[in-house]
């Protein structure tokens, strides 16, 4: 079993990377792929850049390329849901792509012919975080995420996400890594700490709480890995 652990910026696996210590790095497709054993569990892990076209890229080529057979993203997004404060971890149960808009010709939002407006995530790593969260006394929301490429800072836009697709929270690659996961069929995970509210002190927040919020779901996502070796 070779896991992908995978996030859209430096920060997000940076925890990660600390923690293995030990690792191969290996230059493909304009990207760096880190290597490691950790804990007898081979793990391949990267940073995709920001948005969907490039964590489609990445998630495809840690399975193509680098032979993962699951993959776990790690990374933070914007509330929605007002249960959730910065800090607090979301697992999608499914995701939509909020900016897919083809609806003059009668579709709804975020569908495209032979498509679905929303992509389950894998029951089973779903059910393994809860018990994990349990075993460590973490609390962890079950919710819809809604990827689009747009960083939202903006309460009618998040109001119209939360309407058009029931979204608890929004990010900007886990819809379109749970199309490439779906479509080369490979279980996967997306986590997300909560590192704004997607309001007007969105840009604040962000940069403010990015690392501490980016630590808790790498951290998080590492107690997962030791479950899965197991
Ligand atoms: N990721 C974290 N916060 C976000 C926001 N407000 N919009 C889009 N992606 C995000």
């Amino acid at each position: 079993m070779k896991i992908a652990i995978m996030g859209a910026m430096p920060e997000e696996i940076a925890p990660i990377l600390q923690q293995l210590k030990d690792y191969t790095t290996t230059s493909y497709a304009d990207n760096s792929y880190y290597e490691a054993s950790y804990h007898g569990v081979d793990l391949v892990v990267a940073y995709s850049k920001i948005g969907k076209v490039f964590s489609a890229l990445t998630a495809a080529t840690m399975i193509e390329h680098f032979g993962a057979t699951k993959l776990l993203f790690s990374g933070v997004a914007g509330a929605i849901n007002s249960s959730l404060k910065i800090g607090d971890l979301i697992v999608a149960t499914k995701l939509a792509q909020h900016d897919l808009d083809i609806t003059t010709f009668g579709h709804p939002y975020g569908y495209v012919p032979e498509g679905s407006v929303y992509i389950e995530a894998d029951q089973a790593l779903v059910e393994l975080s809860k018990r994990v969260a349990a075993g460590i006394g973490v609390n962890i929301k079950e919710g819809t995420i809604a990827t689009g490429d747009q960083f939202i800072a903006n309460e009618t836009k998040k109001k119209w996400i939360q309407d058009v697709f029931a979204a608890d929270a929004l990010e900007m690659e886990g819809g379109s890594v749970a199309v490439v996961c779906k479509a080369l069929n490979i279980p996967f995970f997306i986590l997300r700490s909560i590192s704004d509210a997607a309001d007007m002190d969105a840009g604040f927040n962000f940069d403010e709480f990015l690392q501490s919020s980016a630590h808790v779901s790498a951290e998080f996502i590492m107690k997962m890995v030791d479950k899965l070796g197991n």
